[in-house]
């Protein structure tokens, strides 16, 4: 029998505290200004990729959650897979001893355990599953660093990715090659493990704007942009860093709820104008205003992206007390369990229940409970996606 070349991984989703929004370079996917995000834990979400050469393999295919996907040339896709295929070659060149696989096509199978439908996006931790698998299939020693100028390629925010814990990407300044716009770990997970995240899916009927055209449009029309990659997003990255370092959970949540409020402003501003939030996302940042009036300081942060999900980073002590306020507003279908204990809905003492209506079940139409997590992990070949012929199982 010929030798197996095989890698499965799995990636994790992230979410911004400091949104990326704008390019200034397309082809490179160079970003406007830099960004800071959470990592969240695989055991909730995440992306699962086999890649497999073989010499038999007459064309690159790649098959997401079963369904066949085109690789155009010249898109990001064929971005990924060329510049990981380069990056062997070197490799192989490098070492001569190594296996001769870098021309051959390969076969990657990837799926997502949460469903596209959730509208959670699935292009960050599906790029960076893809990356991380081929370089595992390659056995590169290319740091994640390095791998997340590649994720890059095929979505911005799948950069961040490539790293567990808080993880910060840094624009760059190079234009011609973008070799330094890449991913940066910020703090490990283990640094803060109390930092806990809840979603709360939203019913959304129609489909919004993309990320890609939506930033596309905002770059050209908003003058709001220009003020914020100038004067807002600098000084704010060195602030959230700070107080990750430092633990400060009311700062972290001030600059994350703050920063998602101006990159939905920022939409509002591109014209014609582009609304992610509906009125259930608006509830939720009532609800949370209501919260975190009654302390000293926030012990909520909100977070929204391009679409109306909620998602709500907070310590592991409030996030029963949280749910709970969630559940009051948003009854749910099915019981909701935190740490093996059902949530019950409740107010918190001296909370002004008149800052929202109480909805009807499926307005949120799910919860997901997760924490911080780890980067890419390299799955035992017995999880592979691929069979014997290498199409999916
Ligand atoms: C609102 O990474 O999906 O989630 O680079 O065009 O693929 P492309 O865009 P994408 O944009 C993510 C935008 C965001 C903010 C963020 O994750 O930082």
């Amino acid at each position: 029998m010929s030798n197996v070349y095989q890698a499965t991984t799995s990636a994790p989703v992230n979410i911004a505290c400091i949104k990326y929004w704008g390019k200034r370079n397309e082809s490179l996917i160079l970003p406007t200004n830099s960004s800071l995000s959470v990592t969240l834990s695989q055991d909730n979400l995440r992306s699962t990729t086999t890649a497999r050469a073989d010499p038999s393999f007459t064309t690159d295919r790649l098959w997401l959650n079963g369904k066949e996907d085109i690789i155009k040339p010249g898109g990001r896709l064929h971005t990924c897979i060329t510049e990981m295929k380069r990056l062997r070659a070197e490799f192989e060149a490098a070492n001569p001893d190594q296996p001769k696989i870098a021309s051959f096509n390969v076969h990657i199978c990837s799926f997502n355990n949460f469903p596209t439908a959730a509208g959670l996006a699935s292009s960050a931790s599906g790029f960076a599953a893809l990356v991380y698998a081929l370089s595992r299939l390659y056995v590169l020693p290319h740091s994640p660093e390095d791998l997340s100028l590649i994720a890059r390629r095929g979505s911005g925010s799948a950069c961040r990715s490539l790293f567990g814990g808080f993880v910060a990407w840094d624009m760059g300044s190079d234009d011609a090659t973008g070799s330094d716009s890449k991913a940066r770990q910020v703090a490990p997970e283990s640094h803060w493990p109390e930092m806990e995240a809840l979603i709360c899916v939203v019913n959304d009927a129609k489909k919004g704007t993309s990320s890609t055209s939506g930033m596309q449009r905002t770059v050209v029309t908003s003058a709001l942009l220009q003020h914020r990659i100038s004067e807002v997003v600098p000084s704010r990255m060195a602030e959230i860093e700070r107080a990750i370092a430092d633990k400060r959970f009311g700062d972290f949540a001030e600059i994350t709820m703050r920063d998602s409020n101006q990159f939905h402003a920022v939409a509002l501003d591109t014209y014609p104008p582009i609304f992610y939030m509906n009125d259930v996302s608006r509830a939720i940042i009532a609800i949370i205003t209501e919260y975190n009036r009654l302390s000293e300081q926030p012990k909520a942060a909100y977070t929204y992206d391009a679409g109306p999900n909620a998602v709500i980073y907070a310590l592991t002590p409030n996030v029963r007390e949280i749910a709970q306020l969630v559940l009051y507003y948003f009854p749910q279908a099915e019981k909701v369990f935190i740490g093996g204990k059902e949530v019950e809905a409740a107010l918190p003492e001296g909370f002004n229940e008149a800052v929202a209506k109480r909805w009807e079940v499926g307005a949120v139409k799910g919860l997901i409970h997760t924490r911080v997590g780890d980067g890419p992990r390299v799955l035992s070949d017995r999880e592979t996606l691929l069979n014997a012929q290498g199409t999916p199982k």
